[in-house]
């Protein structure tokens, strides 16, 4: 690929995939998920990969076909984790490398729909709420982007952690899918007054931690209702920029902010937080809220389409899943 236009810079490419080497898992892929950063990165804008080709995609689930002496996967597993697509090697085919530590069996009672969409959304969201606001139970959590990728999980994690959660979105519909998926209160943040909305909502306290993948004037919005203590989780900007943070009105209100990047701190801290979240999975506490299911070849259609998602966590379906 090159940086472009999904349509035109994507392309299939025949690749041969060497044996694994320490710390990787060969699989045959089911599903892959996608998000906003997939746009991103085919527009040369993500900031943390080089120069194109390499394969898109950077969660996948599927088959354990290889593995390197000592791993903790063994051939015929069925999992799903996250791919080694900043060495180029993504889920967008038929094998791809998953990075050992951030890999698990899939759990009992997740599909392989939801399984190639839960890697990142679900690591996102519990770096976010777990290792740096965090929440806690009962408090106030808003989520911004609450029918996307890591907002959707959000939703899910902040529920199973005991917050009471309001979903912010776009449309009525997509509002709907997050009280379907678990949220307890929605506002639209196109036909509503956001900070009078969360006042109204809270009895005027606000909320104690707001997760961002949005930024911009939606972020900007829901800062005006942010609890005294409260901790705004940035996550991302799918608005088309981060949040612009004022450190006077952060002063003078009692808040803070943390940033988030959800990656690997030490192999025994990411082991746990992989068991957490299939211990989670198992008692019925987080699934993916599985939204388009795209076939193979609808790739770049479903890249494109990453910059206006619609409600629910983009799959798409590599071999029969
Ligand atoms: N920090 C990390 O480790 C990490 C990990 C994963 C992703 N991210 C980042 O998080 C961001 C979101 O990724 P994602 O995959 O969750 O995205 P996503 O699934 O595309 O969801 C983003 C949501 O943002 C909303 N949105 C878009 N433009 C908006 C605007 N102008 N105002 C308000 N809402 C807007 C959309 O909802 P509505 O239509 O309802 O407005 C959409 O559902 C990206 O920047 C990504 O790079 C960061």
């Amino acid at each position: 690929m090159k940086f472009g236009a999904p349509a035109e810079s994507i392309e299939l490419q025949q690749m041969t995939w060497p044996e694994p080497g320490p710390g990787q898992v060969l699989v045959r892929v089911s599903t892959a998920g996608a998000g906003y950063p997939d746009a991103m990165m085919a527009a040369g804008h993500f900031p943390l990969l080089g120069e194109p080709p390499f394969g898109l995609g950077e969660e996948a689930a599927g088959e354990v076909v290889a593995v390197p002496p000592g791993s903790r996967f063994t051939v015929g597993d069925q999992v799903t984790g996250i791919t080694g697509f900043l060495d180029g090697w993504g889920g967008y085919a038929e094998y791809t490398y998953l990075r050992e530590e951030s890999t698990i069996r899939i759990p009992a009672r997740m599909t392989l729909q939801e399984a190639g969409g839960f890697p990142i959304a679900f690591r996102t969201a519990y770096a976010g709420l777990i290792d740096r606001a965090p929440v806690n139970a009962g408090q106030v959590l808003l989520v911004l982007g609450a029918a996307g990728s890591s907002g959707g999980a959000a939703v899910q994690l902040g529920k199973a952690l005991g917050a009471t959660v309001i979903a912010v979105a776009g449309s009525r519909e997509k509002l709907d899918f997050c009280i379907r998926h678990g949220a307890d209160h929605g506002v639209n943040h196109r036909s509503e007054d956001l900070p009078t909305r969360v006042g109204e909502l809270t009895g005027g306290r606000g909320a104690d931690v707001i997760f961002d993948p949005v930024g911009g004037g939606t972020a900007l919005a829901a800062l005006q209702a942010i609890a005294r203590d409260g901790r705004l989780v940035l996550i991302g900007l799918a608005s088309g920029e981060p949040v612009a943070l004022d450190a006077m009105d952060m002063l003078m209100r009692n808040y803070s902010a943390v940033g988030v990047l959800a990656t690997p701190k030490d192999t025994a801290a990411e082991a746990a937080v992989w068991d957490r979240l299939a211990d989670l999975t198992d008692r019925g506490a987080i699934r993916t809220s599985v939204g388009h299911v795209y076939d193979f070849q609808d790739v770049p259609e479903m890249i494109a389409g990453q910059t206006a998602p619609g409600a629910g966590k983009s799959v798409v379906r590599i071999t029969s899943a």
